[in-house]
């Protein structure tokens, strides 16, 4: 009889993959986690190794091979891209996560474009320059105008030029200072709609697609100032549901994976297209092949399907054909509390209270905390924690989540207030 648990292996250290954690652990089969590094939300449902870094390739693959875990689950892109998948697979060891070739999708901007061309997906019309007066030139005085770093920049890649002298700086910075390494821009159409996150499973043939959610990018409330990482979501969108996503991901998703197919670098993994509703329909504004943060806080909460066994299909050619996923119908709202200074900067040490007062309806996930000498919870990044809570409807689910992250508090604690309010049907 064979009852040993399935052992998994988490890479990352934020909320999003305290939120896979989260889910793998309901699982029936009971697995045994492992988290690198991990955090000390995660300590609680996982083993961890916070000297396993994520972003270090050979330290993750030699702590897979001691461990040897029947599935490595990666949460950022940075491994990824760097080509970790490869190596595990190189091990034998299965992971979900796209190979290096794949991953490219979301380690240049110029390579994404050339696929989506090539399969037809509808995206901002683009051109790629190497300089700042071919940028001007390609911008041809359309304000604003979009300007976005080829590699990847930890979401501080775009900017948004209200006029020329702003578009001059950004290429200036991006490809005579050489911010973020890169060497060549992408200079594209702005679109105007509504934004919305579309993941999508995918196993090499088939996408597979989740419930939609947004994300709130900017730092203060009605959107205003600097990007952060992602300051609260919402899942579902009303105006996006089973079907329409369905319908979306056959547009958007399945071609891409056609595309890569097609070219011999199929993709596995998590495929997040980053839309912008147009009134002429659903245009990528961004692909990543990665779970987003803070989405996967509101979506996985609501997934009754077996997030294990959904995950390992993926890594299988074919795997997830036929899959259908259940869903919670109830709404999710994710808040996330930062620390003093984000997005600038990030203050640690300010200790946190009011965790232990969570009632059991509320998720909490950790992202930038560290425990002190005493065991007390303190800050520890810019994303200190995220509270989801569920409810009948998008306005309860909101109102239960301000309630619970209202009982949490550390000094210079900044949350927005607008999360998921006056969202239409
Ligand atoms: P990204 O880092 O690619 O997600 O871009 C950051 C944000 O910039 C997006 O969430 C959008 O709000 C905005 N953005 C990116 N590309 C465009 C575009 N072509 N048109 C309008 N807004 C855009
Ligand atoms: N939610 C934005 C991201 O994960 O990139």
């Amino acid at each position: 009889m064979n009852t040993a648990r399935p052992k998994v292996l988490i890479i990352g250290s934020g909320a999003r993959e305290h939120a896979l954690a989260q889910a793998l652990s309901r699982s029936a089969r009971d697995p045994e986690l492992l988290a690198a590094p991990g955090n000390p939300g995660i300590a609680a449902l996982a083993r961890t190794y916070p000297d396993v870094k994520a972003d270090d390739v050979d330290a993750i693959v030699q702590l897979a091979a001691t461990e040897n875990p029947e599935l490595v689950v990666i949460g950022p892109e940075v491994p990824l891209v760097k080509g970790v998948a490869d190596r595990l697979t190189e091990h034998g060891i299965s992971v979900f996560g796209p190979s290096r070739a794949a991953a490219r999708l979301e380690g240049s901007k110029a390579f994404c474009k050339e696929v989506m061309a090539a399969a037809g997906v509808p995206t901002a019309s683009h051109t790629v320059v190497k300089s700042v007066e071919q940028g001007i030139t390609a911008v041809a005085a359309r304000y604003p105008a979009v300007i976005k770093a080829d590699g990847l920049a930890a979401g501080k890649g775009v900017v948004i030029a209200a006029d020329a002298q702003a578009a001059r700086e950004a290429l200036t910075e991006f490809l005579v200072k050489h911010k973020f390494d890169t060497t060549q821009v992408v200079v594209e159409e702005y679109l105007q709609g509504q934004e919305c996150s579309l993941f999508a499973l995918c196993d090499g043939v088939n996408a597979i697609p989740l419930q939609s959610a947004q994300d709130y990018k900017r730092i203060h409330d009605g959107d205003r100032g600097p990007n952060t990482g992602g300051m609260g979501s919402y899942s579902p969108m009303p105006n996006i549901d089973s079907s329409r996503a369905a319908a979306i991901t056959a547009q958007i998703h399945q071609p891409l994976v056609d595309e890569m197919r097609r070219r011999g670098t199929p993709f596995h993994g998590l495929l997040y297209a980053g839309l912008m509703l147009t009134p002429a329909g659903p245009k990528v504004i961004e692909f990543n092949v990665r779970f987003g943060d803070p989405e996967t806080q509101a979506l996985l909460p609501r997934l009754r399907s077996d997030l294990l066994g959904l995950l390992e299909a993926a890594t299988r050619t074919g795997g997830l054909k036929g899959v259908q996923l259940s869903w919670d119908q109830r709404a999710s709202v994710t808040l996330v509390l930062a620390s003093h200074g984000y997005p600038e900067s990030s203050r640690s040490g300010d200790l946190i209270a009011g965790t232990e007062r969570l009632g059991p309806e509320l998720v909490l996930t950790h992202a930038g905390t560290a425990r002190d000498e005493q065991g007390r919870l303190r800050t520890a990044g810019g994303r200190v924690l995220a509270v989801t809570a569920l409810g009948p409807d998008l306005p309860s689910a909101r109102a239960n989540a301000y309630a619970g992250a209202g009982e949490i508090n550390f000094d210079g604690s900044q949350m927005r207030t607008d999360i998921a309010a006056g969202v239409r049907a």
